[in-house]
């Protein structure tokens, strides 16, 4: 059997609203992606993740859907999306989607008519309770968002509805078999229209417990980590879905568990979800035992099984989570970490704008527009140097510090920058069948520096990262093929503070 697209893959994702601005209006659109198709394609990734482009009222910025077959009109027309996909295919590139199935949003027709009436045929797609004994809410679950629970009281129909995360994000319930067919359905809708795959939000979250038993902490907010048996099932039901197109559609879920095995229990044995984020590299912070720690336990996790043939993905940011750049502190260690990213043994995910090594901009408090608190890691890309840096202004929120110094316009013909850094490693990477599929094996070189090599048949390679903060000497020799300060040199042995190479032997 040939090796399944997605193993070998990067995958670029999209935040539609602050990528590119096609038509001026200061918001990113699918205009703006069909456009910059060319540089996404000549970076050198496989696919895009577009989170979500479907008809929204935007209280989550998308992830509140209304229809889950349209798309909204901030960012264009099912035709524009025909036009994507095709422009996608024509350049290489595979393009997934961000498929939000554990609620939709109060205005979905669903919801409108399951919240008219408690006769209402589609009352039980959601999850309604009776008010408790004292008249509040019938358990003591907090909504992901804001300081609230995670029921809202309907005075029409006189009880409570369940939405883990916004009011306006009201929880549909799985164990309803027509929204399971129902949301079988909108996969169907867009694998039809050649879509090549999905990244589903929250995807542990579908199956909770049915008897929504009171959570034994309390009123903290555990509620993310729901790791329900029913889930499974589900899972499977949405694998057949996927399993009958003939084009190999992906999907990659969102799980946020964070214990030995947990993620990795979400890809069943093989007919569960392709791919399952490992959320554990995000977390770890800048430092030697954090790191050597992550890539043992997710390198581990994908072994265990060899039968399943688990395969692991490596994300370091996305659009919930302050950017790597941001959180490491300095561009030096956002390029060590395009290396340590694009030579793990997995499927990595690189979130647009860490190729520019963008950081978080600063979010004065009159600008901030989402609820939760992430709108710096979703600043618009700066395209130019110019004011406008490619974009109709006022843009949906404020640029990074030094757009016109990191953008793309200015790193372009720069050998020395974090673009040209990117396109190289990605362009290494499609070269290697080691660092694409072969074994990873960590070794040890010293206390503050992790190391790794990757191998396939003769094709070797070492990668050595120094986290510490004096430079070290290394017992390893070889040349250096690629590095966050160096490239094609003989290695003296020698790594600087926050230094990566990657080193043919
Ligand atoms: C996921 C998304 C996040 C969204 C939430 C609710 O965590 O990544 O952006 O707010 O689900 O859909």
């Amino acid at each position: 059997m040939s090796t399944p697209w997605w193993k070998e893959a990067v995958v670029y994702q999209i935040y539609p609203r602050s990528f590119a601005d096609g038509n001026g209006d200061g918001v990113g659109d699918l205009a703006g992606i069909i456009e910059k198709v060319p540089y996404i394609a000549g970076l050198g990734v496989d696919a895009i993740w577009l989170s979500p482009i479907f008809t929204s009222p935007m209280h989550d910025f998308g992830y509140d859907v209304a229809d889950y077959c349209d798309i909204d009109p901030v960012f264009g027309t099912l035709d524009d999306m025909d036009t994507l996909v095709a422009a996608c295919h024509a350049h290489g590139l595979r393009i997934t989607l961000d498929w939000v199935p554990n609620h939709s949003s109060h205005q979905h027709a669903w919801f409108v008519d399951s919240r008219s009436s408690r006769d209402s045929a589609k009352r039980d797609w959601y999850v309604w309770r009776d008010p408790a004994a004292d008249g509040g809410p019938p358990n003591n679950w907090r909504a992901e968002f804001g300081d609230m629970p995670a029921w809202t009281f309907d005075e029409t129909t006189g009880q409570y509805y369940l939405h883990l995360f916004l009011p306006e994000q009201p929880d549909l319930n799985w164990y309803h078999p027509d929204v399971e067919a129902a949301m079988h359905d909108t996969l169907r809708f867009w694998l039809d229209r050649g879509i090549d795959g999905f990244r589903a939000d929250v995807i542990n979250l579908i199956g909770k417990d049915p008897a929504l038993l009171d959570l034994p902490d309390g009123p903290g907010k555990p509620i993310l980590t729901v790791d329900e048996p029913a889930t499974h099932r589900m899972l499977r039901g949405i694998r057949e879905v996927l399993d009958s197109y003939p084009h190999s559609p992906m999907m990659v879920g969102e799980v946020c568990l964070f214990q030995p095995g947990q993620v990795a229990s979400y890809l069943g044995v093989g007919d569960e979800l392709h791919l399952a984020f490992d959320f554990r590299a995000i977390f770890a912070r800048w430092n030697a035992s954090h790191f050597r720690r992550t890539i043992a336990a997710i390198q581990h996790d994908s072994l265990e099984d060899p039968e399943a043939g688990s395969w692991p993905t490596w994300v370091l940011s996305n659009h919930d989570q302050p950017r790597h750049r941001e959180r490491y502190g300095s561009e030096a260690r956002a390029r060590a970490a395009a290396i340590i990213s694009l030579t793990q043994r997995a499927t990595p995910y690189l979130y647009a704008g860490e190729e520019l090594g963008l950081p978080d901009a600063p979010i004065p408090p009159e600008a901030v527009v989402d609820p939760g608190g992430r709108d710096g890691c979703r600043a618009p890309i700066p395209w130019t140097a110019d004011d406008g840096h490619g974009w109709g202004t006022p843009t949906w929120l404020p640029f990074v510090t030094d757009a016109a110094t990191l953008a793309a316009d200015q790193q372009e013909d720069d050998d020395t920058s974090m673009l040209s850094l990117y396109r190289r490693l990605l362009a290494l990477r499609r070269s290697s069948t080691a660092l694409r599929s072969g074994s990873q094996d960590l070794f040890d070189v010293g206390d503050d520096v992790v190391a790794w090599t990757r191998r396939d048949g003769d094709d070797e390679l070492a990668i050595a990262v120094n986290f510490g903060a004096s430079g070290v000497e290394v017992d390893l020799s070889g040349h250096v093929v690629e590095g966050s300060v160096r490239r094609d040199v003989p290695f003296d042995g020698q790594l600087a503070p926050d230094e990566a190479v990657i080193l043919r032997r």
